[in-house]
């Protein structure tokens, strides 16, 4: 992605882009030795912990690991792409964008697709004038009789579908949209030369992306006509599998907690209008992986708030497996039968909603059981004890777990201890399962993966480098040993900045420890600094040759005499360079 931008082009916005100054517009930061510091905007937290180092235009957080360059702080705070926190900082620092971004690659896409969003924009302005008029008195009436008032109608940008068969096309046609255009955006059908309205007697639910563009609607009918939702099918600019509805709101909600995740429109309006935060839904379709991964970026955990019939109960189970997999953690709120969380909160108010306790996914798994079987019969009370034990097999949490088999002891009469031999039974049948899984996953990460964090020695050079205190030719890339650590130290000797070496780190774990490296404070003095280099370099020189004493030995098990003979040199010669590297290097700790 960030090869769009010209590599010149982005130099000069992060030589222009300042740390301090952009960070001081979001929270106050206080100078202490060499970098700044402040409460942290990504968690919540009572003493400083989140630091800006303003030589190299990084920040890192020591409570929870969030680091990056400038950029990356953009993108975390105004939740943007790259490209997208690129070119916000170059309207902060009046940089143009370069002339050849402005016409994307394929203008006509780019610019179809735009009238689209036009088209689709002013669609939902004509349905939300229309509520206010004689002709969406119905529709506005009904709304109200669900307790939605006037600002919750403009805050989802609430309409209605016009009575007419022509008339929304009619006004996109006056406003110079051409038929073509009103099809793909799917608010007209076609039919032998004939078009008409999609969404005609219906309370309109525009559909707006994380960005505020309407990608399209849903369309809820009054009284039983069907269906009782009818939604824009996937066009140019829509796809329901990575929608979610209010994801326009998500982005000036900061902090949130958690997300919870409803399953109607209704639920959602219903539940922000009267002061619920971080609400959300799909799009008429189960939850898909691309929508949790898309959550994930906005709160730390979901709360999964499904209708309590039947079908939100086993949708339910579909969403926490498709958390699981995308390991978000997750948690459930339980409403009873038959209601969802509009009614919930309709008949019993917000406080009894904020008080409702979300429930572990196992906990909830152990209530589904419970609910098809007959715990009043041994039969069902065995079978209870033994597919709840299989559940819990995955529980990490000792004190969690403790707690989940106190219930299931109660309930299925069956001993503590039984019931963990019978997870263990079930449990390592679980577990093999997850070994092979395990295995498969850890044949397909590249190796640097698990050497991501390098020794201590590596973690302290790579610090004195971007220190810039190191002299010319003083190392090599390759006196690392991590490959993630030869990788970045040969984009600092090559002259990258260590702000455009993180941004290029799509891995979080390692941009994180890239920025706790570089944020980290050295000695001001350059002797200082030297000579610490040189013991880590030397540490270093001493790993690699152990490794490789360690490589000789394990190949000599393998070898015939003649080759042991070689190896045996070979062997005998690193050591003794070893052992005067050692004793060099605890010379020079005694002076
Ligand atoms: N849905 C749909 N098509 C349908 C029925 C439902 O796309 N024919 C989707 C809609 O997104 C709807 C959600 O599933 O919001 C939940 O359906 P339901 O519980 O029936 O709707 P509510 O939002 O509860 O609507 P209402 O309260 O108006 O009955
Ligand atoms: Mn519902």
């Amino acid at each position: 992605m960030a090869g769009r931008f010209p590599a010149s082009w982005v130099d000069e916005l992060y030589a222009r882009a300042d740390i301090v100054q952009l960070v001081s517009t979001y929270l106050p930061l206080k100078k202490k030795g060499h970098n700044y510091w402040g409460l942290c905007p990504f968690h919540n937290e009572k003493t400083p912990s989140f630091s800006v180092n303003p030589d190299l235009n990084v920040f890192y957080c020591f409570g929870c690991q969030a680091g990056g360059n400038i950029a990356q702080f953009v993108m975390d705070m105004e939740r943007l792409n790259y490209p997208e926190a690129l070119a916000f900082l170059a309207k902060q620092t009046n940089l143009p964008i370069p002339a050849s971004l402005e016409t994307p690659e394929d203008p006509a896409v780019q610019s179809q697709k735009e009238r689209l969003y036009q088209a689709n924009e002013a669609a939902a302005r004509y349905y939300h004038d229309i509520l206010w008029k004689p002709q969406g008195a119905k529709i506005l009436s009904y709304l109200r009789s669900r307790d939605l008032d006037d600002a919750a109608i403009r805050k989802f940008g609430l309409g209605a579908g016009s009575q007419e068969w022509e008339g929304l096309s009619t006004h996109l046609e006056s406003l110079g949209f051409s038929r073509e255009e009103m099809r793909l955006a799917g608010l007209i059908a076609v039919k032998d030369n004939h078009h008409y309205d999609m969404f005609r007697d219906r309370v309109m639910f525009p559909i707006l992306n994380v960005y505020g563009k309407v990608l399209g609607f849903g369309g809820r009918a009054m009284g039983d006509a069907q269906p009782k939702y009818l939604n824009t099918a996937d066009t140019p600019i829509f796809n329901k599998r990575y929608g979610v509805y209010a994801a326009n709101l998500l982005r000036n909600q900061r902090n949130l907690q958690r997300i919870i995740l409803v399953e109607g429109y209704m639920d959602v309006i219903s539940l922000m209008a009267r002061g619920v935060q971080g609400v959300v839904a799909t799009l008429g379709t189960a939850l898909t992986q691309e929508q949790a991964r898309f959550l994930k970026r906005f709160a730390p955990e979901i709360w999964l708030a499904y209708d309590g019939d039947d079908a939100g109960q086993l949708a339910i189970e579909r969403a926490i497996d498709v958390f699981n997999q995308e390991m978000i953690p997750v948690k459930v709120l339980q409403f009873p039968e038959g209601m969802d969380p509009d009614d919930m909160i309709r008949k019993q108010g917000i406080d009894a909603f904020t008080k409702l306790k979300p429930i572990s996914p196992y906990l909830f798994g152990m209530r589904r059981v419970e609910k098809r079987l007959d715990l009043s019969e041994q039969e069902g009370r065995t079978e209870y004890a033994k597919t709840c034990s299989a559940l819990l097999s995955s529980v990490g949490d000792p004190v969690e777990l403790d707690l989940f088999l106190k219930e299931l002891a109660v309930k299925s009469g069956f001993d503590k201890d039984v019931l963990l031999a019978q997870m263990n039974v079930a449990g390592s049948r679980v577990q093999k399962v997850r070994r092979q899984q395990d295995e498969k996953m850890s044949k397909r990460k590249p190796a640097h993966v698990s050497q991501a964090e390098g020794t201590a020695a590596e973690q302290a050079l790579i610090s004195l480098l971007a220190s810039g205190y190191l002299p010319e030719n003083f190392l090599k890339a390759d006196d690392f040993l991590s490959p993630a650590f030869c990788d970045i130290a040969q984009k600092m000797l090559e002259g990258q900045s260590p702000s455009a070496i993180m941004a290029n780190l799509e891995n979080d774990s390692l941009r994180s420890l890239a920025g706790k490296l570089f944020i980290r404070e050295n000695s001001d003095d350059r002797e200082t600094a030297l000579a610490a280099a040189e013991e880590c370099l030397s540490t270093l020189r001493q790993q690699r040759i152990g490794r490789e004493l360690d490589l000789l030995r394990k190949s000599m098990e393998k070898q015939d005499a003649e080759e042991k003979q070689e190896s045996l040199r070979e062997y005998m010669r690193l050591s003794s360079q070893l052992s005067k590297m050692s004793r060099s290097s605890a010379d020079r700790k005694e002076v």
